[in-house]
């Protein structure tokens, strides 16, 4: 990992990070990776099996053709026994034996010979001693008996054919012109086993011997025919007649046939680049070790003389089974490398269809996928902005849809939350100009009602000290203190709600706070039935507030507590650290009457009370919600209807408050 960053560093650089492909780029470029990558696999497979399918093809079609060619050397050999057996037969044959032929029946034998294309046809006596050569007809009386095919015949008294060697001298012997077309200049051929000499003076030559017997069925004689194959170009040209049928490609024989003598080439249509026929050249040393040496068959590209060509060698044999030459056959390996190239290129242009297809399918579906996602993000760039109107378009029945229709059900449902929100606080705010309405109105009411009030109270109480008052207007006089004091009470009340006065704020312990209001009330009658339970956090840290309005806030809760319980039961008080807001927090929990579900909107607004007249007025939690919210604090209430109510306060710490110590 760190050393392919170290190695890369512009993957680092901001620029890299920060370049924008679009989805449908990635999409593209990732579908056409996998699609190159595949077709390139592909290609290079089946190209490489069209070739292999090619050229097997051609190895396969190389090896019927030398079935072909072995056919046709095998019918020469036995066109030359049947010559020979023909002549065995003649009538003429004991005139022969006895030397009693006449000048018209040697004649005869000599165009016999030429007419059938063969190079020899020689008689011998029953001893293998020759008494006519129709090739050299001069030449008579030397013993054929070591010849192989005529010693055969001697022995067996049965035809032998087959392949030999002939040396120069019995070539010579048979007729100079023979020697003269065995002899063969061995030309360097590049690939060619080494060779020490630069002629081949022997030839090859297909014969047959077959015994001439006498009415008993006694031997008397023997005839012997033969062609000479070098420089006979009879049986490579009627392969290439037959087998190849003369088939030119490119100015070139399609196919050749080669007879070696050895390893050179004695009859062959191979053409040397000057157009001759490529006698003398030599076979490429490894066909050679193959063909000859293991006598085995050889198919496979070879390089003939000076073009490529798929080929089929197997070996020529003597009657004794040893090898002694190579019969070839090969067709021009360029036609095939053509077809290959030509299969390939139309396989090529098929795979590069395809990926074009590919490529335009992939365009569509990439494109298509990224309208969907775009058109879902410009709907949600639009609700962010605002729009809660705004809806994705849905272009199709898939994933990206179904992400399109949720999309859609949620800025409706937000759109929904959205129209709530404004009404409740269109509510809201018509409900706090109503409330700052009624401040304003009571606070002018109170204010005009405070001086002549004042009077009253004031008069009243001159009056009721008056020595010289009757005392049943006493009675009334103290009836109007008291009514007038309750009024003063009420406006007092209707004052404070209205003033909202801003909190002279200073750092404060809330457990010393809350144990001075406890205190202020203890003694009280109302309370004396009360138990009074107090837990303080010891460890509260100090909050800043205004100490007066919160004792304001203490009371009124502690004063509600225990009006609730008719001055008889449990006021719990305590105090502790809400870790998880980081906010102080009071309770007041009393055992009283609880309060009603439908009443628990209301206990904070204004007026509310549900107590009776001349008992509350119904400001004192509208007026404690006001400064505890002014403190940025939160008053709550939980209660159970005849069990009893717990209302919380809670103020946040500030950061100068936090870790301070609870200080004494
Ligand atoms: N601790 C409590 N238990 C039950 N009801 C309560 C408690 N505190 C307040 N209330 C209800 O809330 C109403 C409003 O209280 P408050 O604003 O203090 O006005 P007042 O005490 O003058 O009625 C009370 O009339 C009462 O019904
Ligand atoms: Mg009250």
């Amino acid at each position: 990992m760190e050393i392919s960053k170290r190695r890369l560093p512009w993957l680092k650089t901001p620029r890299f990070r920060e370049l924008r492909v679009s989805l449908a780029t990635r999409l593209t470029l990732s579908f056409l990776a996998v699609i190159i990558i595949s077709s390139l696999i592909f290609t290079i497979v089946g190209v490489q099996i069209i070739s292999h399918l090619i050229i097997s093809e051609a190895e396969e079609r190389v090896r019927n053709d030398l079935n072909a060619a072995r056919y046709i050397y095998d019918n020469q050999i036995a066109y030359v026994q049947q010559a020979a057996e023909f002549t065995a037969t003649r009538t003429f044959i004991e005139d022969i034996l006895q030397g009693n032929l006449t000048a018209s029946e040697k004649e005869e034998m000599i165009w016999f010979k030429a007419n059938e294309g063969l190079d020899v046809l020689t008689i011998t006596d029953s001893n293998g001693v020759v008494v006519l050569r129709t090739s050299n007809p001069g030449l008579k009386g030397d013993s054929q008996r070591n010849q192989v095919l005529v010693g055969a015949v001697l022995r067996t008294r049965t035809p032998a054919s087959g392949t030999t060697i002939v040396p120069a001298e019995e070539l010579s012997n048979e007729s100079p012109i023979l020697a003269e077309r065995a002899f063969i200049e061995l030309v360097n051929t590049p690939m060619a086993k080494p060779r020490p000499e630069t002629q081949e003076t022997t030839g090859m030559m297909l014969m047959a011997a077959v015994p001439i017997l006498d009415d008993n069925g006694d031997l008397i004689g023997v005839v012997y025919a033969g062609k000479l194959l070098n420089r006979n170009y009879e049986i490579v040209d009627e392969v290439k007649r037959t087998v190849f049928q003369g088939v030119v490609y490119e100015g070139k024989d399609i196919g050749t046939a080669t007879i070696f003598q050895d390893d050179v080439r004695i009859s062959t249509n191979v053409l040397n680049s000057d157009g001759s026929r490529a006698i003398g050249t030599r076979i490429a040393q490894n066909v050679y070790e193959q063909v000859v040496v293991q006598g085995k068959q050889y198919i496979g590209r070879a390089y003939v003389v000076n073009d490529w060509y798929i080929a089929a060698y197997e070996p020529i044999n003597n009657i004794d089974g040893s090898t002694i030459g190579i019969l070839y056959v090969g067709i021009l390996e360029q036609k095939y490398t053509d077809i290959n190239n030509r299969a390939s290129f139309i396989f090529l242009g098929i795979t590069l269809a395809g990926v074009i297809l590919s490529i335009f399918i992939t365009l569509l579906i990439s494109r298509n996928i990224s309208t969907s996602i775009s058109s879902l993000a410009s709907a949600a760039k639009q609700l962010a902005n605002g729009n809660l109107e705004a809806k994705a378009k849905k272009t199709s029945n898939d994933e990206i849809g179904e992400l399109a229709d949720t999309f859609n059900l949620m800025a409706t449902a937000l759109k929904d939350r959205d129209d709530k929100i404004k009404e409740f606080t269109k509510k809201k705010i018509m409900e706090s100009e109503r409330l700052a309405l009624i401040g304003q109105l009571s606070a002018n009411v109170a204010h005009d009602l405070n001086n002549p009030l004042q009077g009253i109270v004031t008069y009243s109480y001159l009056l009721l000290e008056d020595e010289s008052s009757k005392p049943e207007a006493k009675d009334n006089l103290q009836k109007i203190v008291v009514q007038a004091n309750r009024c003063r009470d009420i406006i007092r009340g209707l004052l404070d709600f209205s003033r909202q006065k801003k909190p002279d704020k200073t750092l404060c312990n809330v457990n010393n706070l809350l144990q001075a209001c406890i205190s202020l009330v203890e003694k009280q009658a109302q309370f004396q039935n009360i138990k009074v339970t107090i837990n303080l956090d010891e460890n509260l840290p100090m909050v800043i507030l205004d100490p007066s309005q919160v004792e304001r806030v203490f009371l009124n809760l502690i004063i509600n507590a225990a009006e609730a319980m008719d001055g008889n039961g449990q006021l719990t008080l305590s105090t502790q650290l809400n870790h998880e807001n980081n906010s102080v927090e009071i309770k007041v929990q009393d055992t009283g009457h609880g309060i009603s579900e439908e009443n628990m909107d209301k206990i904070f607004d204004p007026f509310f009370t549900t107590k009776e007249t001349g008992h509350g007025v119904g400001l004192g939690l509208a007026i404690s919600f006001g400064i505890v919210k002014e403190h940025n604090g939160n008053i709550s209430v939980e209660s159970t209807l005849g069990k009893g109510s717990i209302f919380t306060v809670s103020f946040p710490l500030t950061k100068v408050a936090t870790g301070i110590e609870n200080g004494s």
